[in-house]
């Protein structure tokens, strides 16, 4: 097991570099320069110039800035990576630093694809190192309440997510096939796996792009979710819609044996059933909670949240939603998605230690299942005050 293998002393920063020094890359490091859990030593772009002027409006004057990702962490001394480069490239630096032995806390989505998600998960096998998805949208203190009001509805029927919203983000999201399926409903299907104890089956899907989107891809969608309790997770979203906005969030309504809930994705978070109580309790938030959940993992062996092996689920939902939409709305079992994601895995895998451990796994499911990484049983607790 790689953990926090070194000098570092609980009392001390974790020497992060981030790569990827764009829009969200900015607001990792501002986070990072307050943050008492890490300190960004380090920063890596293919473009220098933004790097550059990216760390000097944050003040962060000693931070060591490059293209190269080994020289940089040469340079810093840096003993954790922050990997906020566009999707495209998330696989790629990953495993650059898996290979040299650094942990990883990737920016959503972990890859565009299942299967090269699974290609990550057997470096991980072979690599005994961290990495780990932040699905920063799982840390919000009201979410955390209306998951343990949902818990005390007993049996639920239903989950309703909706998001509505105006996003001008110009760059690769306007470009994407997929731009609210990939880039935004990855949050709120991940979200869905940290309110319910439930996992997804299969999905049927609809995306299309209204005709005034400034999306290149489908901007908007409907799908319902098979869990494996037999209740539904009905979601529909658009990120074209001036008018009537949700959350980043979304909103959302349980519907359980014993009563239901609502949480509109910011500060209001209803329960509808006899003596269920909302209290919202007190902890990090965002990107915030995901950097103490991957240093708290670091240090304690604990295997976080969105560990890679547990987030493939999640991007087998992305994905099993594409796949569906585009073959007219069809039922995808998310179990056969995954082996055939983990026969594309090995078609497409170039490194031959890595073909080996994926052509060992009995099953992508089987893969999956079981995190070798870390000493504790899988943290994803169905309480308040559980990490989140
Ligand atoms: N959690 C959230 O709420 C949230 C919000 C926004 C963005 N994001 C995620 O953050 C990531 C980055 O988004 P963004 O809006 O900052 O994109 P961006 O296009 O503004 O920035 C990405 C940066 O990565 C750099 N880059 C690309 N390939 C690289 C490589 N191989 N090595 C080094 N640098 C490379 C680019 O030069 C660019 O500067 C995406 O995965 C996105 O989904 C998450």
């Amino acid at each position: 097991m790689t953990g926090m293998s070194g000098s570092e002393s609980p009392d001390e920063r974790l020497r992060v570099v981030v790569v990827g020094a764009g829009a969200m890359g900015g607001e990792w490091l501002r986070m990072l320069a307050r943050s008492a859990h890490a300190e960004p030593v380090g920063v890596v772009d293919l473009d220098v110039d933004l790097a550059t002027r990216t760390v000097s409006s944050i003040g962060l004057a000693d931070a060591v800035v490059g293209s190269s990702l080994a020289d940089v962490v040469k340079r810093s001394g840096a003993r954790a990576v922050i990997n906020v480069t566009v999707p495209q490239a998330h696989r790629v630096v990953n495993e650059e630093a898996m290979r040299s032995g650094l942990p990883v806390l990737c920016e959503k989505p972990l890859a565009p694809t299942v299967s090269e998600a699974l290609r990550q998960v057997a470096l991980a096998d072979l690599t005994g190192g961290l990495l780990m998805a932040s699905q920063s949208r799982r840390y919000f203190r009201h979410l955390a309440a209306f998951r343990d009001a949902a818990a005390q509805l007993g049996a639920l029927g239903a989950v309703h997510a909706q998001f509505f919203h105006e996003d001008h983000e110009p760059g690769f999201r306007e470009q994407m096939a997929h731009p609210l399926l990939v880039d935004m409903s990855v949050h709120h299907f991940d979200m869905l796996r940290y309110l319910t104890v439930d996992e997804p089956v299969s999905v049927r899907c609809d995306s299309w792009n209204p005709p005034w989107s400034w999306f290149a891809g489908d901007a908007a969608a409907t799908a319902t979710f098979d869990l494996a309790s037999g209740a539904r997770f009905v979601y529909s979203g658009s990120r074209c819609t001036p008018g009537l906005q949700t959350s980043w969030n979304a909103d959302w309504h349980v519907y359980g044996e014993a009563g239901a809930a609502h949480w509109d994705g910011d500060h209001l978070v209803q329960a509808d059933a006899a003596g269920v109580a909302v209290e919202v309790g007190e902890s990090s938030e965002g990107i915030e909670g995901a950097l103490e959940e991957f240093v708290g993992a670091l240090a304690t062996g604990n295997t976080p949240q969105n560990e890679v092996r547990t987030n493939v689920m999640t991007l087998a939902m992305v994905e099993g939603a594409i796949r569906s939409s585009e073959r007219g709305g069809d039922r995808v079992v998310l179990a056969d998605l995954l082996e055939e994601s983990l026969a594309q895995a090995i078609a497409d895998e170039r490194s031959g230690d890595v073909v080996e451990v994926l052509r060992s796994w009995p099953s992508a499911a089987e893969a999956i299942a079981t995190p070798p990484w870390g000493t504790s049983p899988q943290s994803v607790p169905h309480a308040s005050g559980g990490a989140r």
